[in-house]
C-alpha cells in the first residue's frame, strides 16, 4: 500500500532534471503497490526552499505535470547535495486528490515535508492538539498530522537535530508507518523511520565500503512514558532523551555517495544491490553524506548493527520485456519459475528433499499437535490447495485460515502449534498481526515467502523461500504455483521417512520432475483461452466448480476474475451445488468446472450432470484426451495429466490466463486493477 522514494546525491553532482527522473522511475517500478495520486518534493530553484509537485492518478500523469513544471526552471545546474523525496498512493484516509496525495507539507512554506506508508491511528488525538496550536489542516490525510508535529517541535526546539525531531514525533505516532522526510531547515539531509511498514536504504559508492554493517546508536534513557502522548489532552509534547549522535558512521574516505529510501528492492536494483533493511523504530539519517542509524530504545533481540546486504535481483525481473503486462509475463513465467522453487532442494536422483531454512525444526515440527496454514487472499489459497496432502503426508491435523478472521475470533493457539504465514510480499498486515498474536502465545512461526528481508521473514522463527522473483502484477500468479510446491515440498520432508508413504512421494516427485515441462504444454491453451474470453467478457458473472485437489483453483481462479475484470465471480465447492448455488444455474449462466480423474471424479460428474439437467453449457477443464468427459462439456480446455495432488498447479494456469484475457477484452488496468494494491500493509 503506496510506495516510497527518496534519494539523496552526496558530493554527486546531479541537475533537479536527473533527480525527478530518478524519483519518477522510483515511484514507476513502486506503482504496483498503490496508484491513485503521486507526488515528488525538490529543492527549490534558488536552493533555499521546498518545490512540491503532485497530481491524482497514476504516475504517468505525475510525470507529465513534472515536464511542464521543467519548461521555465532552471533544472539544469548540477547540485552536488540533494535530498529529493516521492510518494505513490493508495488512499486509506481522504480521496484520491492533489491536496491528499503526499508529500504532506507542515506550511505553506513547505518547511518540513514527509511521505507516508501506513495508518496513523491516533491521528485525530495529534490533530485536536495541533489545532488548539494554530495549526490549519488542509488534507483529509493522517499524514499531514507527521509533518505539522515536526515542525511544531521544530519551532520549540530549534537546536535539535533533522533526526532527533523525526524521534520525538515517531514517539507520538500510533499505527503503522514508513516515513521518508525533507525539511528546507535541513537542506541535503534526509530521515527515513518505519514501524510495521517496510523501508529500505540503497547504498552507492564509486568503491566498495569499508564494512558491512551499520551500527546502532541508542538513547541514553530508554524510558519513555505513552501517558504523555498528546491525546489531545492539551499538554506539550514531552521531549524524549536524544540518542547519541557521535561516531556516525562514515561510508567512504571521499564520501562520494548516493543513498535511496524505497518501500521495496525493485525501486533501487537499477542503483545499487547494497541495501539495509530497517527494523521497526530505526531512524535513519542522512548528514553530511553519513548515514546513521538511531533507536531510542535498546530490545532484547537488537542486533546492535544493520547489515548491508547484496540484493541477488536482476533489473531484467522487474521489466515488462516484450509482455504487455507484467502479469502476462509472470504467468508465462511459471515454467522457470517452479523450477526456482524446487532448485537445490528437489533431489530427484536419490528422491530427496531438502529445505535449509526449516531443516534444524523439522524433529520439533514432527511432534506438534498440529499444523495452522494461515494467510490471506492468493496465499490462502494456496493454503487450501495443499491441505489434504499435508494431512495425508504428516498425518497431522492441518487447518487451514484466512488471517484476518483468524484474528477476529481470537483463535486460541498453544505452544505446539506449528504456524505457517504464506505471503507473497512478507508484509501483509493481517499476516503479519497473526504471525505476532501466535509468535506471544509460544508457537513455531514458520515463514513462507516471497520477499526476502520482509517482516514475515523476518519475524518467522524459520521458513522457506519461495523464490519465485519479484512478482509486480498486482494479481499473484507466479507466487501461488510458488506457495503451492514450497508446502508440497514440506509435505514431502516430512515424510521422508514413513515407509508406508514411499510410492506416494516417488509419484509426487516425479510429477514435479516433470511439472515444468506441463506448465509449458498448458500455456500453449493461450489463445484457445483468449476464444472463450471473448465469449464470456460482457458476462455479468461467472461460476467455477470443482472439489477436492481442485477446489482452491476454483476459488484462486474466481479471485483473479474478481480483482482484475471486476465481473462478479464464485468459486464453488462443487459438492455443495445442490444446497443452494444451482438455483444460479440456467442455459445463459456461464460456468467453468474443473473435472479431473483424481478420487473425486464421479461425484464431479455428478455435478456436472446436474449443471447439464438446468440447461448449463460449462466450459471444462479437463486431462488430456478424456473423451468420456468432453462429451459433457460446450467447450473444453485440456491439460496434462499429473499426480493427484499437483493437478492443481496446471488447472489455476487457465484460469490465470482467462482473467488476463477477459481483463485486457473489458480495457481494464490488468496490472493496477481499481483500489486494490499489491501488499496490503493495512487492516
Ligand atoms: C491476489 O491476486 C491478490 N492481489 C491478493 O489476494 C494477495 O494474494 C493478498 O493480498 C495476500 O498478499 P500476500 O501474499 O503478499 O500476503
Amino acid at each position: 500500500m503506496c510506495g516510497i522514494f527518496a534519494y539523496l546525491n552526496y558530493l554527486t553532482p546531479k541537475t533537479r532534471r536527473e533527480v525527478l527522473e530518478y524519483l519518477v522511475t522510483g515511484l514507476k517500478r513502486l506503482e504496483y503497490r498503490g496508484y491513485d495520486s503521486a507526488g515528488v518534493a525538490v529543492d527549490s530553484d534558488d536552493g533555499k526552499g521546498i518545490t512540491l509537485v503532485k497530481q491524482t492518478g497514476k504516475v504517468k500523469i505525475l510525470e507529465d505535470a513534472i515536464k511542464e513544471f521543467m519548461t521555465g526552471h532552471d533544472i539544469d545546474t548540477p547540485i552536488s547535495t540533494h535530498c529529493g523525496i516521492s510518494h505513490t498512493r493508495w488512499a486509506t484516509h481522504g480521496v484520491p486528490s492533489d491536496l491528499n496525495s503526499h508529500p504532506q507539507r507542515s506550511d505553506e512554506e513547505n518547511s518540513f515535508v514527509v511521505v507516508h506508508n501506513g495508518i496513523i491511528t491516533n491521528y485525530k488525538d495529534v490533530k485536536k492538539f495541533l489545532e488548539k496550536r494554530g495549526y490549519r489542516f488542509e488534507s483529509e490525510t493522517d499524514t499531514e498530522i507527521i509533518a505539522k508535529l515536526v515542525h511544531h517541535l521544530y519551532l520549540q526546539h530549534p537546536n535539535y537535530s533533522f533526526r532527533e525531531l523525526v524521534e520525538q514525533v515517531i514517539q507520538q505516532m500510533e499505527g503503522a508507518f514508513a516515513l521518508a522526510f525533507k525539511s528546507k531547515h535541513f537542506p541535503g539531509e534526509c530521515v527515513a523511520t518505519r514501524r510495521g511498514s517496510p523501508l529500505l536504504v540503497g547504498i552507492k559508492t564509486k568503491t566498495r565500503l569499508a564494512t558491512d554493517h551499520i551500527p546502532i546508536l541508542y538513547g541514553k534513557d530508554s524510558a519513555t512514558d505513552p501517558e504523555h502522548r498528546p491525546h489531545g489532552a492539551g499538554r506539550e509534547v514531552p521531549m524524549i532523551p536524544r540518542t547519541e549522535s557521535t561516531s556516525e558512521f562514515q561510508p567512504l574516505e571521499d564520501k562520494e555517495v548516493e543513498y535511496f529510501f524505497a518501500s521495496d528492492a525493485s525501486a533501487v536494483i537499477e542503483h545499487t544491490n547494497r541495501v539495509i533493511y530497517l527494523e521497526d523504530d530505526d531512524v535513519a539519517a542522512v548528514k553530511d553524506g553519513a548515514l546513521s542509524i538511531h533507536r531510542l530504545k535498546k530490545s532484547l533481540d537488537d542486533k546492535h548493527a544493520r547489515e548491508i546486504i547484496t540484493l541477488k535481483m536482476e533489473i531484467q525481473e522487474i521489466m515488462k520485456g516484450s509482455y504487455e503486462y507484467f502479469m502476462q509475463k509472470e504467468i508465462f513465467e511459471q515454467p522457470e519459475s517452479v523450477i526456482n522453487t524446487m532448485r537445490g532442494r528437489v533431489n530427484l536422483v536419490n528422491n530427496t528433499v531438502t529445505l535449509g531454512g526449516i531443516k534444524e525444526y523439522i524433529p520439533e515440527i514432527k511432534r506438534c499437535r498440529r499444523l495452522m496454514l494461515i494467510g490471506c487472499g492468493t496465499s490462502y489459497h494456496s493454503a487450501v490447495a495443499t491441505r489434504q496432502l499435508l494431512e495425508e503426508l504428516t498425518e497431522l491435523p492441518v487447518m487451514v485460515e484466512l488471517a484476518s478472521d483468524f484474528l477476529d475470533r481470537n483463535t486460541p493457539i498453544f505452544r505446539d502449534d506449528v504456524c505457517f504465514f504464506i505471503s507473497q510480499s512478507g508484509e501483509t498486515a493481517d499476516t503479519l498481526m497473526a504471525l505476532r498474536y501466535c509468535k506471544q502465545r509460544g508457537a513455531l512461526i514458520v515463514g513462507i515467502t516471497n520477499t526476502v528481508g520482509s517482516s514475515i521473514c523476518r519475524e518467522s522463527h524459520c521458513g522457506v523461500h519461495i523464490n519465485a522473483g519479484p512478482e509486480i502484477g498486482v494479481a499473484s500468479t507466479k507466487a501461488y504455483t510458488s506457495q503451492f510446491i514450497s508446502l508440497v515440498m514440506f509435505g514431502l520432508v516430512m515424510s521422508e521417512d514413513r515407509i508406508s508413504l514411499q510410492t506416494r512421494r516417488q509419484e509426487i516427485l516425479e510429477g514435479l520432475k516433470n511439472l515444468d515441462s506441463q506448465i509449458k504444454e498448458v500455456l500453449k491453451l493461450d489463445l484457445q483461452v483468449l476464444e472463450i474470453a471473448k465469449d464470456l467478457f460482457q458476462q455479468k458473472s461467472l461460476l467455477i466448480m470443482g472439489r477436492g485437489y481442485n477446489f482452491a483453483t476454483c476459488m484462486e481462479g474466481a479471485l483473479k476474475v474478481k480483482e482484475l475484470t471486476y465481473m462478479h465471480c464464485e468459486g464453488i465447492m462443487a459438492g455443495e451445488l445442490k444446497h443452494g448455488p444451482l438455483a444460479l444455474v440456467d442455459d445463459m449462466m456461464p460456468i467453468v468446472m474443473i473435472v479431473m480423474r483424481d478420487c473425486v471424479y464421479n461425484k464431479t460428474i455428478n455435478a456436472i450432470q446436474q449443471v447439464k439437467a438446468r440447461g448449463g453449457q460449462p466450459i471444462v477443464i479437463c486431462e488430456e484426451n478424456d473423451k468420456e468427459t468432453m462429451q459433457f462439456a460446450h467447450k473444453v480446455l485440456e491439460v496434462p495429466k499429473t499426480v493427484d495432488c499437483l493437478q492443481g498447479v496446471l488447472t489455476v494456469i487457465p484460469m490465470q490466463l482467462l482473467s488476463y484475457h477477459i481483463a485486457v477484452l473489458r480495457g481494464c488496468n490488468v496490472d493496477c486493477p481499481r483500489n486494490l494494491a499489491k501488499s496490503v500493509t493495512v487492516e
